[in-house]
C-alpha cells in the first residue's frame, strides 16, 4: 500500500489564448472546476495505476469539500482517515494558455491544519511508501517523515512548491522528485548553487545517498542514485493541452511502481507515460490515465 500525505483542493480553471500579465484582465475561452491538490493528484494518479493508495489528507467543512473528493472517490482511493476541519477547504485558481502552460495561486484553507498525528501507527506500519509534497505544513512532514523511516518505510518527498530542506531532511529521504525551479532552490540552499541542473542532481543525491528525480516537461526525466551516472529519459511525445497536475500524475504513478518493486528505470517510464498521457487532457486528476491506456502507450514510447 501507498500512503499519501497531502493536500486535496478543489481547482477553479479557466483555459485562454495566454496567461495575464501583472494587473492585465484577458478574457477566457472556458472554465472548469474540478478536484486537485498535488497530495489528492498524487494519490489519485496511483490508484488509477492500479496500486492500493490511501489518502490522509484535510478537507474543509464548507461546500467544496465534497466537490474535492469525488474523484478520489469513483477511483477507490482509501479515505478512512481523512479529516474534517473547520475552515476553508484548499482552493486553486488556475490559468491556462493555448500550449498547455499554467499558472496557479493555492489558498491552502485546512490544508495547513494537516498534522502528522492524523496518521496512526497502524496505517503507517502498513504503508510500503509514504509520498509527500508540500502544500501543507513542512514541520508535520518533516515528522511523519522520522516515523515513517523509524518504521524502515520507503519515503519520498515531492518538492513542490519548494520550500528549504534541511540536511537532516534530505538525509531521511529515500527519494526527492522536483522540476527545475525546486531543483535550484533545493540545491542552493545545500550549497551547491553554481552547477548546471544535471551537476546538482547528481551532488545532491550523492551527498544525501538518495535518488533525485528532476522532471523536465517536454524534456523528459533526469535521475540519479546516490550520485551514481544520470539516466536520462525522453518524455512522451504527445499533442499538449494542459500540463496542470501532469508532475502529480508522474510522481503518483512513479511511486506506486517502485511499491510494486519495479527498477528505477522501468517505474520513471511509466511516470512519464503516465504524465504524457495527463496532458493530453484538461484538468489535474480528471486527465489521468488508468493502468490499461498507460501499458498501452508504453509500447509506443519504447519503440521510439
Ligand atoms: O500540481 C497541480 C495542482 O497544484 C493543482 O491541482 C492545484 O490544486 C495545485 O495544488
Amino acid at each position: 500500500m501507498l500512503l499519501v500525505f497531502g493536500s486535496i483542493n478543489l481547482d477553479i480553471a479557466f483555459h485562454g489564448d495566454r496567461l495575464p500579465a501583472p494587473g492585465e484582465t484577458v478574457l477566457a475561452r472556458s472554465w472548469h472546476i474540478s478536484p486537485g491538490g498535488k497530495g489528492a493528484n498524487q494519490a489519485h494518479a496511483a490508484q488509477r495505476y492500479g496500486l492500493a493508495t490511501r489518502l490522509v489528507g484535510a478537507v474543509g467543512d464548507d461546500a467544496f469539500a465534497d466537490q474535492a473528493l469525488t474523484l478520489l472517490r469513483s477511483a477507490g482511493v482509501g479515505l478512512d482517515a481523512l479529516q474534517r476541519l473547520p475552515g476553508p477547504t484548499g482552493c486553486a485558481g488556475i490559468v491556462v494558455d493555448a500550449r498547455g502552460e499554467n499558472q496557479i495561486v493555492v489558498a491552502p484553507g485546512v490544508n495547513l491544519d494537516l498534522r502528522a498525528s492524523h496518521v496512526s501507527e497502524t496505517l503507517l506500519s502498513q504503508a510500503k511508501a509514504v509520498l509527500l509534497q508540500m502544500e501543507c505544513d513542512a514541520q508535520q512532514n518533516q515528522a511523519l517523515i522520522e516515523r515513517a523511516k523509524a518504521q524502515g518505510c520507503r519515503v519520498l518527498l515531492n518538492n513542490a512548491p519548494a520550500r528549504a530542506l534541511t540536511q537532516d531532511g534530505l538525509r531521511a529521504l529515500d527519494v526527492l522528485i522536483v522540476n527545475l525551479i525546486e531543483l535550484d532552490a533545493t540545491a542552493r540552499r545545500d550549497g551547491i548553487a553554481l552547477a548546471d541542473a544535471p551537476t546538482q542532481v547528481r551532488e545532491l543525491a550523492r551527498r544525501h545517498a538518495l535518488t533525485v528525480v528532476l522532471t523536465l516537461g517536454a524534456q523528459g526525466v533526469l535521475a540519479s542514485a546516490s550520485g551514481e551516472p544520470l539516466l536520462r529519459l525522453p518524455a512522451l511525445p504527445v499533442p499538449v493541452a494542459d500540463t496542470t497536475g501532469a508532475g502529480d500524475t508522474f510522481a503518483g504513478v512513479f511511486a506506486a511502481a517502485l511499491v510494486e518493486q519495479l527498477s528505477l528505470r522501468d517505474a520513471l517510464v511509466r511516470g512519464i507515460v503516465a504524465a504524457g498521457l495527463a496532458c493530453t487532457r484538461a484538468g489535474a486528476q480528471r486527465s489521468q490515465p488508468d493502468r490499461a491506456e498507460i501499458e498501452a502507450a508504453m509500447q509506443g514510447y519504447v519503440a521510439a
